[in-house]
């Protein structure tokens, strides 16, 4: 199958529009990253979003709107703390966990009696998603266990002659997939850390549990290798640690680092961001970089677990498989 990738426009959204409406595939821009679209209501589309991603049946999709209206029918009920959720943060990166209601098919939620909705703040996301006329299923735009895309060229290498089409809207804003939040405990739970903290959810709702991912997956997503290069990645917390572990493993390696200090540090080195919401945002793109490089090992410099520093090293730890310092 041959892929398009066509800039965001009305007339490329109305084709990607018809493509839905006929259960076909588009990848397209979100605030976070970009996603595989299907039409959520239709199951032989959603399975399609299987198949491209090679994703496991048992990992359920995130239910896309483009207005509040769309989400009475979609779900059995809005739980008061949902509702202030709602109002503090949509549109935007926080997807929110409800029951489902019949309408929703057991193929997106993977079986489950709930389901995840997101509004997101992508003004070309949400003129598709009101173009196609349903809401839209759309997983990250990427092959299951890789680093999501953060631009058309990232869904391209990941997903070129298995989809259509490829809405191009540049490179995204916020750069990590949304925080996904539980509103059916009584408590309710973060169970996917993002750009939206929990620092910012406590102060709309008051506290909130975290998910031990140790327990059973309350998130089936979360279980999985996620976020990772084809290259191990390896953390780094403490700088001055990192010179020392260079030289006692001779092997090509990149550094992707945030501290001034380590510039020449490796055979290759990557600068990211200090301040962890311009990190977030640059972090598979850099990712991505190094993966190309043909090293043997990916060193990463660790982030604080604050704010976005959190979402940042929840990725980090999922894609790491030693750290040192
Ligand atoms: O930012 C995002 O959320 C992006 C863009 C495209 O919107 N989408 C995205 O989807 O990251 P995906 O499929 O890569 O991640 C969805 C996560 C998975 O960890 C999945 O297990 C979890 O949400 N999830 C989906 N439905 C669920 C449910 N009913 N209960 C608990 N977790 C659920
Ligand atoms: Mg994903």
């Amino acid at each position: 199958m041959k892929t398009a990738v066509i800039n965001v426009s009305t007339e490329s959204i109305a084709q990607a529009a018809a493509l839905i409406r006929a259960g076909q595939l588009v990848a397209f821009p979100t605030e976070t990253v970009y996603g595989l679209g299907a039409d959520a209501l239709n199951p032989a589309a959603v399975l399609k979003t299987f198949a491209a991603k090679n994703r496991p049946a048992d990992n359920p999709l995130i239910v896309h709107i483009a207005d509040l209206s769309a989400l009475p029918q979609l779900v059995e009920s809005i739980p008061p703390q949902a509702q202030k959720l709602i109002d503090a943060f949509w549109p935007g990166p926080l997807s929110i966990v409800f029951k489902k209601s019949t309408l929703v098919p057991a193929e997106t939620t993977a079986g489950l009696d709930t389901v995840v909705i997101r509004f997101p703040s992508h003004l070309g996301a949400r003129q598709l998603i009101t173009a196609a006329g349903t809401p839209i299923a759309a997983p990250s735009a990427n092959r299951s266990g890789n680093v999501s895309p953060t631009t058309a060229q990232h869904v391209q290498e990941e997903l070129g002659g298995v989809i259509p089409l490829i809405l191009d809207g540049g490179a995204i804003e916020f750069g990590l997939e949304s925080t996904v939040i539980d509103c059916t405990t009584s408590v309710p739970t973060m169970l996917r850390p993002g750009s939206v903290t929990q620092e910012q959810i406590e102060e709309a709702i008051g506290p909130v549990r975290v998910a031990d991912e140790a327990e059973k997956p309350a998130s089936p997503g979360m279980k999985y290798k996620h976020y990772s290069p084809q290259t191990p990645v390896i953390l780094f917390t403490t700088p001055e640690a990192l010179p020392a572990a260079l030289l006692a493993r001779p092997h090509k390696s990149c550094v992707i680092y945030h501290t001034e200090a380590l510039t020449e540090l490796g055979d290759a080195s990557i600068p990211i961001s200090h301040n962890p919401t311009d990190a977030a945002a640059e972090l598979y793109s850099v990712l991505r970089q190094a993966d190309t490089l043909g090293c043997d090992a990916i060193y990463i410099e660790t982030f604080k677990k604050t704010g976005v520093g959190a979402a940042i090293m929840n990725r980090l730890e999922k894609a790491a498989s030693d750290f040192i310092g």
